[in-house]
């Protein structure tokens, strides 16, 4: 096991990272689960695969799972879901001092997230994260929201976890399209200021994803102390640093509201595809050598995912495109802030960026 302590001020937690987490969870959560109930948030398609696991854990030490079965999918992030599953906290008299677990993806984890953050004013949970996208980002560094209809993520609030327990064990029974999509933010944090770790992926990165133990466990470590190392230096996205993990995620935002949040393209894909345009979009601009960025498509490529936005069959112009990017959380009193590359590994941010300028870049990409 591999654990990755988060140095958040007053409320540091650890990551504990390996095989048979899920299995021994009552051992794992230890006296933070000082009931004989425990209240836990999933969803059906993680409880049909882990939720008999985590109960038979709970039971050998002498507690009882009250479960709370979401239907899977983004649209459970809603304030209908938000309010039921409270109201059913309260229904079980969760106090503030008792541990609420989220065994699931980055949905559960966000929603049950934001249900802590908001029970009595802010009780613990404990973050059991089962794709690949949860383990690496959404399980650590205490983002928390729901979507509502203006767009995603737009209601929320900044919780810390008490504990994160990633499970890779839990991946076996993940399809392997959401697999793939998760790496896409495997590889952002090599993009991002790790050149060594991009070289890593790209030997390494199809033993990810084909199941090896060793790469598996060396991704998610890598890509959590990274994650780690920026939340910990700006826990609420004021310095610049946080946004740093926004990487593709611009683009990537464009190409999600432009295929509707739908299976059309997943989120990670979004972000592969995002990254993508990033570095070739930096390219353009002079800022890294065009091979580079070639490097980088190459290598999402090489996994399965998204490299060139014609395969989308879009039927857009590039200014269509860039306008979703107005209605992106990170606009800043009315300016695009953007992040480049300057190579790999070496991601800025910046709001020196048009939107005429990035709609001619889009135009160009969909013309090819
Ligand atoms: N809080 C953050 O910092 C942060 C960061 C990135 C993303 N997010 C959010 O995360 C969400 C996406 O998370 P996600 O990609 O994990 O999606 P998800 O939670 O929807 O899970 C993807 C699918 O896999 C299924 N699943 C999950 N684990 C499984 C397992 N082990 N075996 C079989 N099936 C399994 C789920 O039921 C679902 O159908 C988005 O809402 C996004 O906004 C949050
Ligand atoms: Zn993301």
């Amino acid at each position: 096991m591999t654990v990755i302590p988060v140095d958040i001020a007053g409320r540091p937690y650890e990551v504990r990272i390996g095989s048979g987490l899920l299995a021994d969870v009552a051992g794992q959560c230890g006296t933070r689960l000082r009931k004989p109930h425990v209240p836990i948030v999933t969803d059906a398609n993680v409880h049909a695969a882990w939720g008999a696991v985590v109960e038979a854990s709970l039971r050998a030490a002498g507690k009882q799972a009250l479960w709370r079965i979401l239907p899977p999918g983004e649209a459970t992030k809603s304030w209908e879901h938000l309010s039921a599953t409270v109201d059913w906290l309260l229904g079980h008299e969760v106090e503030r001092g008792d541990h609420i677990l989220a065994l699931g993806g980055g949905v559960i984890g966000d929603l049950t997230g934001f249900a802590a953050a908001i029970l009595k004013r802010g009780c613990h949970f404990i973050q059991l994260p089962t794709t690949l996208l949860a383990q690496v980002d959404s399980s650590v560094g205490g983002k928390t929201a729901i979507n509502t209809p203006a767009g995603k993520n737009l209601v929320g609030a900044f919780h810390q976890p008490a504990l994160v327990l990633a499970d890779l064990d839990a991946l076996a029974t993940l399809p392997a399209r959401e697999l793939a999509s998760g790496y896409a933010e495997v590889v952002k944090y090599g993009l991002i200021d790790d050149p060594a770790f991009f070289a890593w992926c790209e030997a390494h990165g199809r033993a990810v994803l084909a199941g090896d133990a060793n790469a598996r466990a060396h991704a998610v470590a890598t890509s959590v102390a990274a994650k780690a190392r920026i939340v910990a230096q700006d826990e609420f996205e004021t310095t610049g640093m946080r946004a740093l993990l926004n990487l593709g995620h611009t683009f990537g935002h464009a190409l999600e509201a432009e295929t509707g949040f739908s299976n059309r393209l997943l989120h990670g894909e979004g972000v592969a595809l995002g990254m993508v345009l990033a570095a070739r979009f930096s390219a353009r601009r002079g800022l890294m050598g065009e091979a580079e960025a070639e490097r980088i498509a190459a290598h999402i490529a090489s996994v399965g995912l998204p490299a060139d936005v014609r395969a989308l069959g879009l039927n857009v112009s590039g200014g269509q495109l860039a306008a979703h990017m107005l209605h992106d959380k990170k606009v800043d009193a009315g300016r695009l802030a953007f992040l480049l590359m300057r190579g790999i590994g070496q991601t800025f941010l910046t709001k020196d960026v048009s939107l005429a300028e990035v709609s001619d870049f889009l135009a160009d990409e969909l013309k090819g």
